[in-house]
């Protein structure tokens, strides 16, 4: 569900015209529905009231400072995995005490900055990394709070790459390893290791794996407190997947439904982390077809996206849904949509059914408001597109587009 939709040929974003976005700042760039960003939080937010859970926002997903700010309005806390996260998320407002902290390679000074921040949980993926944090804890003389990030090595039906709950990924601690770290839990001295973490994927449409994941850490949970140890916040991670071609993802109530019986029981402080679910379909990549050509074999349509902007369906092989903005009902043919940068690789779809299109003609790539904009480089010198968010009938620039002098800021030429 999403507030993109075709009113008199042309597709709007809310009530704006996407065309007439377009022909004020310019092509490519990256469009947010307010309505639906929100909508898909507050999706969330009442499947679970039962639970009244910390829903940490997944800024990796989409870090735009107004993206995040008008969650955090709404209540979100907010997933970090770096310093650079943590930055952004305090400068929208996030309260220190909804952090979370998953990434398998803290720094000492990733680590520092978010003990002097005050942040809610760490969520430690190995021992030698709860080590440094409680080392560095001694130091600054602060006691800290850690969630231990299991990996429960559940199958998760998604891509190799965004496959985490596996012991063949480099993951969170092992079932045996986290029995021995609380057996030494004395030994750290300036950590409090009261809770645990899970995240075993992205994309994930189905609510086994997540069930099956939930269920052994609590058996684990159980095991814990016989033992006379105490946990108190349980993190269920992301993960829940959206619609971009012709999934039946699982709709938050369904989720709710599913494993609100398993966690209500507990009595924990439950935790979410999810990113894709709340952002993806709140956006997408509006680009410009530059050229149309034919080689006798295949159809071309080359637009001036790319790559660059938008590597999904290069690096994942993922699947978007593209559009005409302004609707075409012409008889439809096979086109590769493509950039201009110099790799094959750089493809919107292939082979993919469009009606004849035309230079000048705008597409919107679908579904593009989660691992979009976040995952843009600036490969082939190119600057990285705006950001635009509407608002009912308004719409504003959340991001400039990046300019030469950002494209060489840094770079200077050395004399020897
Ligand atoms: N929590 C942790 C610890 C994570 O690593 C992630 C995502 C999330 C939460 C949010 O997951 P979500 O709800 O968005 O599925 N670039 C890939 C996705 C990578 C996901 C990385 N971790 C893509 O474009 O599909």
């Amino acid at each position: 569900m999403h507030d993109f939709e075709f009113k008199e040929g042309q597709l709007w974003c809310e009530g704006v015209k996407v065309s007439s976005i377009a022909e004020r700042v310019g092509t490519p760039f990256y469009l947010y529905s307010y309505k639906t960003l929100t909508d898909h939080f507050l999706k969330i937010q009442k499947a679970f009231a039962k639970l009244d859970p910390i829903i940490c926002f997944a800024m990796k997903s989409n870090g735009n400072l107004n993206v995040i700010k008008s969650l955090v309005d709404l209540g979100a806390g907010i997933d970090i995995v770096s310093i650079g996260e943590l930055g952004k998320a305090l400068l929208a407002g996030a309260d220190p005490k909804k952090i979370v902290f998953a990434s398998v390679g803290k720094t000492e000074e990733e680590i520092a900055f978010a003990i002097e921040t005050g942040i809610l949980l760490f969520n430690v993926e190995s021992e030698p990394e709860l080590e440094e944090i409680n080392r560095i804890a001694v130091k600054m003389d602060r006691k800290v709070q850690a969630a231990l990030r299991i990996n429960p090595d559940v199958p998760a039906p998604t891509h190799e790459y965004t496959n985490t709950g596996s012991l063949k990924k480099k993951f969170g601690i092992d079932l045996g390893t986290s029995r021995q770290i609380f057996k030494a839990y004395k030994k750290y001295s300036h950590v409090k290791i009261n809770g645990l973490h899970i995240h075993i994927g992205s994309q994930i449409t189905s609510g086994v794996p997540f069930v099956g994941a939930i269920k052994k850490v609590i058996t684990f949970i159980d095991e814990l407190s016989a033992e006379g140890i105490k946990i108190e916040y349980l993190d269920i991670g992301g993960g829940l997947g959206i619609i971009y071609k012709n999934e039946i993802p699982q709709t938050a109530q369904q989720y709710a439904d599913k494993v609100i019986p398993i966690l209500e029981k507990t009595g924990l402080k439950i935790i979410m982390e999810p990113g894709r679910f709340i952002v993806g379909n709140a956006g997408i990549f509006v680009t410009k077809i530059l050229y149309v050509k034919d080689n006798g074999l295949k159809k071309f349509v080359i637009v001036d996206g790319g790559m660059n902007d938008l590597i999904r369906p290069m690096l994942y092989d993922a699947y978007h849904e593209i559009v005409c903005v302004a609707q075409n009902k012409g008889a439809r043919q096979k086109f590769d949509v493509v950039g201009p940068i110099c790799e094959s690789g750089d493809f919107f779809a292939h082979d993919r059914l469009l009606p004849k299109v035309k230079k000048n003609d705008l597409l919107a790539v679908m579904s593009a408001g989660a691992y979009g904009y976040v995952m843009s480089s600036n490969y082939n010198m190119r600057p990285r597109v705006g950001e635009i968010m509407v608002k009912g009938d308004k719409f504003k620039i959340i991001k400039d587009r990046e300019t030469f002098k950002d494209l060489m800021r840094g770079e200077k030429i050395v004399t020897w």
